[in-house]
């Protein structure tokens, strides 16, 4: 009797072991499957961070292209408008990749001019009263970089990208309101309609130099920095220039149709002086 017992006890351990080894088998079998079809992957890259932090991958990603100069700080995006379509890029350039663009355009700056609608040519303006240079696109490593951001951020390949315009507004320099996009066959030949403007501003304004859309449909008093702006920047809706932030608009519609609300000019500097740099980037791609 004892015997029996003792047996079926150790049968019952027997079957106990081999139900959660066999549990365990069963585990890992699921597991490596699950990790051949990429849907559960091992943390090789993890660094602390979660699958879900995109900066992580961000950061990972431009560390590993050995591009960027000097260190961003926290990246981070904002929405300020649907009409026209404007987004703010907290941090999108570095310090040093700032003072590198301004050294590289300083000393070859001029006066800036507009492009002349029948001819194509570029022509004095006074709506336009800054000066400036164009740094070719691809020019260096650094140009390279910081080219494969604004890629990276409007999903418009590089190639559909004119080359980046360096512009200084000194006190009461200024640029109307305008559109980044042409109403006549001859700027249009290369590349298509321009259909957005990523405008990066490389120095702090201490007054005034606002980037005002005039045609924005919100209410433009709504922003948090409503009580800083100029009497130019209450016009519209308007964002203050900061050091290494980033503006990207759409002169276009989601289907390509022109956008009259992406109207915008450059409030006139009152104190300090200004520096950006413009990437105008067309629907197809632009020969440089
Ligand atoms: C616009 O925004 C301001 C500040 O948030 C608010 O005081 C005002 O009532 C708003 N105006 C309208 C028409 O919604």
């Amino acid at each position: 009797m004892m015997k029996v017992r003792h047996s079926r006890l150790h049968a019952k351990k027997w079957s106990t072991y081999t139900s959660v080894l066999s549990m365990l088998f069963m585990l890992t079998v699921v597991l490596l499957i699950l990790s051949g079809l990429g849907i559960f992957s091992l943390p090789v890259n993890s660094e602390g961070s979660s699958p879900n932090d995109l900066s992580s991958h961000r950061r990972i990603a431009s560390e590993s292209d050995g591009g960027g100069m000097g260190k961003r700080e926290e990246q981070r995006t904002e929405i300020l408008s649907w009409e026209p379509r404007a987004f703010l890029y907290h941090n999108f350039l570095s310090k040093e990749e700032c003072e590198y663009l301004i050294n590289l355009a300083k000393p070859h700056m001029l006066k800036s001019t507009v492009v002349d609608s029948k001819t194509g040519q570029s022509k004095d303006s006074r709506v336009r009263t800054s000066s400036g240079m164009f740094l070719r696109r691809g020019r260096d490593r650094f140009i390279r970089e910081i080219e494969k951001r604004i890629a990276d951020f409007s999903f418009i390949p590089v190639e559909h990208g004119e080359g980046l315009q360096v512009l200084h507004y000194e006190v009461g320099q200024k640029y109307e309101a305008h559109f980044d996009y042409f109403l006549d066959e001859f700027n249009t030949k290369n590349g298509g309609q321009r259909t957005a403007t990523l405008l990066m501003y490389l120095s702090d304004v201490e007054e005034g130099g606002e980037t005002v859309f005039p045609a924005a449909n919100m209410n433009i008093s709504s922003v948090p920095w409503w009580n800083e702006l100029s009497e130019c920047g209450k016009k519209g809706l308007s964002l203050k220039p900061k050091m290494g932030n980033a503006l990207l608009f759409w002169s276009t519609r989601p289907d390509a149709t022109l956008d009259p609300s992406s109207l915008h000019g450059s409030c006139p500097v009152i104190r300090g002086n200004k520096w950006s740099a413009t990437k105008w980037m067309h629907l197809g791609e632009y020969k440089v």
